[in-house]
C-alpha cells in the first residue's frame, strides 16, 4: 500500500517516526511530505532513516519534481494520512487553498484521505474547528480522533493525537476499504476484553485478555461496511473510530448489552474472555485479613455466547475458542455443545493469544476448516471478517455478494 503521510507543525509530530515504522511494519511504502512549520518539530533526517526515502516538503524543488510530480504523487497514494494534523491544516482543506505541497497532493488524489487532529482541547473545540471538521466529514474526509487526555500545554481534554498504533491500524482499513465492502447494511456485535467478577469493593476476578483481538475485529468489521456495536469489557484501548461501543463490567452486565444490542444483527462474534465464574456473594465491605486460608464459593456466570446462539432467528454466530491444550478438539467440542455456525480457536499462554499484537488462529464450522499463521491482528482481524462475511452469505444466502467468493 503506497500512503502519503503529510505532517503538520504540531507537538505530536514527535511521535511521527513511530507511526511511519508502524505504517511500515504493515508493508505499506510510506511517502512523508512536510509543511515548514512540522520541520520544527522533528527532523527530516529522523524521518527519512525510517521512511526509507526523501522527505517532500517543497511544492517547487525542481530535482524531486522531475523524478515524481506531485500530481504522480497524488496518483500514487492508495491513501493521504495527515498526522498530526493542525486546526490551520483542516481549516486549509476546507477552502480549497493549495499554497504548499501538502494541500496541492490533497486537491489532486482521487485515494480516500484521513487527518489525526492534533491541538489543544480549547482550539479543537472551537466552533471554527468543529465546523471545518464537520465539512470535511461530510466530503469523506475521514476524521481519526482526537484521542481524550492529558495534553502537551499542560491541560486536559480532547485534542490528543491518537497513539500511532491506532492511527496505522485505522490507515489499513480505511486504505484496504475501498474496493470491497462486504457488510454493507449489515449489523455486526462483537464482545471484547475481559470482565471483572466483584468479590468486595476493592477486589475482583478477571483474566489477562487485553481485547486487541476483538478490537481489532471490530475495526475490521466496520471497514468492510458493517454498522458494529462493540461491547467491550474494561481495556485500555482508544475506541475504534466508526463503532459504538458499550462499556460494561461484569459478564451479567456484557450479557444484558450484548442482547440490547442484538436485535436485527447480522452477526454475534463473541470474542471476550468472560468469566464462567462470579463470587456468589459480593461483601459489603472490605474482607479483612484474619483466617490463615479462605474460602470463595463461585457460581456460574451467564454463558453469552450459548444464549445468542439458542435464539430463534438469530445472528450468524461465532465464538471464540482460548484453549492451553488440545485447542482444535475443545473448539470443535464447543461449536457443537453451543450450536454455533463458526468458531476461531486459539491457543492461550504466557506466550500467545492474550496480551499481544499477534495472533495464531484456527477456524471450524460444520463442514470446514481454515488455518491461519501468526500474524498481527489487525490483519489477522480482515481475513478473519472476510471469512465470516463469506461463509454468512454461504449458509443465510439470499442477499449474497459475489465479490466475497473471489476473497475465499
Ligand atoms: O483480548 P486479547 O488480549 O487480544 O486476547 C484475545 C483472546 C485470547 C481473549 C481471544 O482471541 C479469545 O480467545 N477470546 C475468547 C476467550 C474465552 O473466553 O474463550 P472460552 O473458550 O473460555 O469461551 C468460549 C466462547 O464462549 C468465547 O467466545 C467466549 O466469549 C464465550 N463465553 C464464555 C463464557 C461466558 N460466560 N460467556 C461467553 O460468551
Amino acid at each position: 500500500m503506497n500512503i502519503v503521510l503529510g505532517i503538520t507543525g504540531g507537538i505530536a509530530a514527535y511521535k511521527a517516526p513511530d507511526l511511519v515504522r508502524r505504517l511500515r511494519e504493515r508493508d505499506a511504502d510510506v511517502q512523508i511530505v512536510m509543511t515548514a512549520s512540522a520541520e520544527e518539530f522533528v527532523t527530516e533526517t529522523a524521518l527519512q532513516a525510517v521512511s526509507g526515502r526523501p522527505i517532500r516538503s517543497n511544492l517547487w524543488d525542481k530535482e524531486a519534481e522531475r523524478a515524481m510530480s506531485h500530481i504522480e504523487l497524488a496518483r500514487w497514494a492508495d491513501l493521504v494520512l495527515i498526522a498530526p494534523a493542525t486546526a490551520e491544516v483542516m481549516a486549509r482543506l476546507v477552502s480549497g487553498a493549495a499554497p504548499d505541497l501538502l494541500s496541492t497532493i490533497c486537491l489532486a488524489t482521487e485515494a480516500p484521505i484521513a487527518i489525526a487532529p492534533a491541538m489543544n482541547h480549547v482550539m479543537w473545540n472551537n466552533q471554527a474547528t468543529q465546523a471545518n471538521r464537520a465539512t470535511l466529514e461530510e466530503r469523506g474526509i475521514r476524521i481519526l480522533g482526537p484521542g481524550v487526555g492529558s495534553q502537551a500545554c499542560g491541560e486536559t481534554g480532547a485534542g490528543r493525537m491518537l497513539e500511532p498504533d491506532a492511527i496505522a491500524a485505522a490507515a489499513f482499513d480505511i486504505a484496504g476499504s475501498q474496493d470491497e465492502r462486504l457488510l454493507d447494511g449489515k449489523k455486526v456485535v462483537i464482545t471484547a476484553g475481559p470482565t471483572r467478577e466483584p468479590i468486595d469493593p476493592v477486589r475482583y476476578i478477571t483474566n489477562r485478555s487485553s481485547g486487541k483481538m476483538g478490537y481489532a475485529m471490530a475495526r475490521a468489521a466496520a471497514a468492510q461496511g458493517a454498522e458494529v456495536v462493540l461491547v467491550s469489557g474494561p481495556v485500555n484501548l482508544e475506541e475504534p473510530a466508526g463503532v459504538e461501543v458499550t462499556h460494561v463490567g461484569t459478564a451479567h452486565e456484557m450479557y444484558e448489552a450484548t442482547h440490547t444490542a442484538i436485535e436485527n444483527a447480522d452477526i454475534f462474534i463473541a470474542a471476550a474472555a468472560v468469566a464462567d465464574y462470579r463470587p456468589a456473594d459480593i461483601k459489603e465491605q472490605k474482607i479483612k485479613k484474619t483466617e490463615e486460608s479462605m474460602r470463595i464459593d463461585l457460581v456460574r456466570c451467564p454463558d453469552i455466547l450459548a444464549s445468542v446462539a439458542a435464539l430463534e432467528a438469530g445472528p450468524y454466530t461465532v465464538g471464540f475458542a482460548a484453549e492451553t491444550e488440545k485447542v482444535d478438539d475443545y473448539a470443535k467440542g464447543k461449536l457443537r455443545k453451543k450450536k454455533l455456525d463458526m468458531i476461531i480457536a486459539n491457543r492461550v499462554g504466557d506466550d500467545c493469544g492474550f496480551d499481544r499484537d499477534d495472533n495464531t488462529v484456527s477456524v471450524f464450522w460444520s463442514d470446514g476448516e481454515e488455518r491461519f499463521p501468526q500474524a498481527q491482528k489487525a490483519l489477522l482481524a480482515r481475513d478473519l471478517i472476510a471469512l465470516v462475511a463469506h461463509r454468512y452469505y454461504a449458509v443465510r444466502g439470499a442477499d449474497s455478494k459475489d465479490n466475497v467468493i473471489a476473497i475465499h
